[in-house]
């Protein structure tokens, strides 16, 4: 039994492949392809992106940007990669429609939740883009928060690593990885999952979480089964 309806998070800097900054044609073409497996397996899409291979709003306002300025140029950055996610589907021939939290209705249609749905009912995969449209708020934030609108039956979070660990795999080699765990656990033992907006987010509102590795081959296909056992699931 697979998910019927998914919000896949994918980070900015995963469309940055091998490069230091920008898009990898060949990484955002095999996503779409990806992706157009599991459209093609009945599940309704809806994906955010973050913005961070092209702008980060932290590093400029460590540089002096003030705070909402440097959040508003990383929505802008979030655009940027849906439209070039969206060029990659449809160049696949996948139908997709492409959703703003800022109105540019030149570009984009505004984020309406009732038409979101209804595209996703036709099989369309639905990109939003520019995060929550606020700033200080992450677009972990903004995947939860259309995730719920639309009511997804869960998000899948696609990141570097195949899970949550005990400890940061990257730097503990004892770290184990979790099958499961619960909302509870996550904030008992100071976990990070999502930041913690986004999680509470979540958790509130009874929304599954997976985290997994996207850029496994064929990683986001298994994910999609329920009890798959590919990445984390943070459950209730
Ligand atoms: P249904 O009528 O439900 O089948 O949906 P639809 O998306 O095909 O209908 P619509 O006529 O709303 O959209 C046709 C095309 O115009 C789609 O590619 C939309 O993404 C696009 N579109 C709709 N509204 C806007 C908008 O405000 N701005 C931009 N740029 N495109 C839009």
């Amino acid at each position: 039994m697979s998910y019927k309806r998914i919000l896949l998070k994918l980070s900015g800097e995963s469309l940055m492949g091998d490069k230091q900054f920008g898009i990898d044609n060949n990484r955002i073409a095999t996503y779409a392809r990806e992706i157009k497996e599991v459209v093609e397996s009945g599940v309704e899409v809806a994906i955010v992106i973050g913005g961070g291979n092209i702008f980060r709003g932290i590093q400029a306002v460590e540089g002096g940007m003030e705070r909402t300025q440097g959040d508003y140029m990383g929505m802008l950055a979030t655009v940027i990669n849906s439209m070039a996610l969206q060029a990659a589907l449809e160049a696949i021939d996948v139908e997709t429609r492409l959703q703003t939290a800022i109105e540019m209705k030149e570009i984009a249609e505004p984020f309406i939740k009732r038409k979101a749905v209804r595209h996703l009912e036709k099989g369309r995969v639905v990109i939003f883009g520019a995060g929550t449209g606020n700033p200080f708020f992450t677009t972990d934030t903004a995947a939860s928060l259309r995730a719920i609108e639309i009511e997804a039956d869960v998000i899948l979070k696609g990141t570097r690593v195949d899970g949550i660990y005990t400890a940061d795999p990257e730097k503990d080699a004892n770290a184990t990885k979790y099958a499961t765990i619960t909302f509870e656990e996550v904030y008992q033992k100071g976990l990070t999952v999502m930041d913690m907006t986004a999680f509470t987010l979540c958790n509130e509102n009874k929304l599954p979480i997976i985290v997994f590795d996207m850029n496994t081959p064929g990683n986001l296909k298994k994910v999609i089964e329920k009890n798959s056992k590919i990445g984390t699931l943070v459950q209730f």
